[in-house]
């Protein structure tokens, strides 16, 4: 057994197989440290190292008091060309078994262009002390100013290519499911449009399933 053992090793002109076992443990360890090394470089370029994933279960407080006190910015486009607005109507719950966000922009904000043409778009949320911030977003249009810069935001790009800020406080990610305008004629609150649309800009809603919810460490 001995002797086709040998013969074997030598016919395919193998090394000793412990200093082969051996180059291969180093080999593995070496990948291994690269593969860490590239990872936290990348993190560490797009600013998500300050974030860590929850389930959507685990949002904390209270959305109502997100939306209507805090208030959010919808953002959506590319890490090339996106725009963001201040919004504080919204909706978060459960629906065609999906967690889901729901978002109403009137069709003249610039950002409708970006959510009519994105697959994506996320609500960030901030604490108090972006209140400025949150002001100058929506107050001032994309059209004719930077926004961002002016706000002193740093956008972020995500892991799905859908676009934040590094100052959020909490980032929920949504695909795109459902989307479309209030119809005036289904209003069973007739004092809703009078006193909400006087100029019949009615918003279009857009459903969004949660695919990623991100809060600060
Ligand atoms: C507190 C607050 C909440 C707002 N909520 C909404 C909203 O839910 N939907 C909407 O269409 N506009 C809302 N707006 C208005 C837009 O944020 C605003 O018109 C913004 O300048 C639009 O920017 P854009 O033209 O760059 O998209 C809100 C503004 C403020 C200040």
């Amino acid at each position: 057994m001995c002797i086709i053992h040998k013969k074997y090793v030598n016919s395919v002109n193998l090394v000793n197989p412990v200093k082969k076992y051996k180059q291969m443990k180093k080999l593995t360890i070496i990948s291994a440290i690269l593969i860490i090394l590239v990872s936290c470089g990348k993190k560490s370029d797009n600013g998500m190292e300050n974030f860590t994933k929850i389930d959507s279960k685990d949002i904390e407080g209270n959305f109502i008091e997100k939306m209507a006190d805090d208030w959010a910015l919808i953002t959506a486009g590319t890490a090339e060309k996106f725009n963001t607005m201040t919004a504080s109507w919204g909706l978060i719950g459960h629906l065609w078994n999906k967690p889901v966000a729901v978002c109403f922009v009137r069709p003249q904000r610039y950002t409708f262009e970006f959510m009519e043409a994105a697959d994506t778009f996320t609500l960030s949320f901030f604490d108090e002390n972006y209140r400025d911030a949150l002001n100058i977003c929506g107050t001032l249009s994309g059209r004719d100013v930077n926004k961002v810069e002016k706000a002193g935001l740093t956008p972020l790009v995500l892991d799905t290519n859908s676009i934040s800020f590094g100052e959020a406080r909490m980032i929920i990610e949504c695909r795109k499911i459902y989307a479309d305008f209030f119809n005036p004629e289904k209003f069973i609150d007739a004092k809703i449009p009078a006193e909400i649309y006087p100029t019949n800009d009615f918003h279009k809603a857009y459903i969004g399933e949660i695919i990623n919810v991100w809060v600060k460490k």
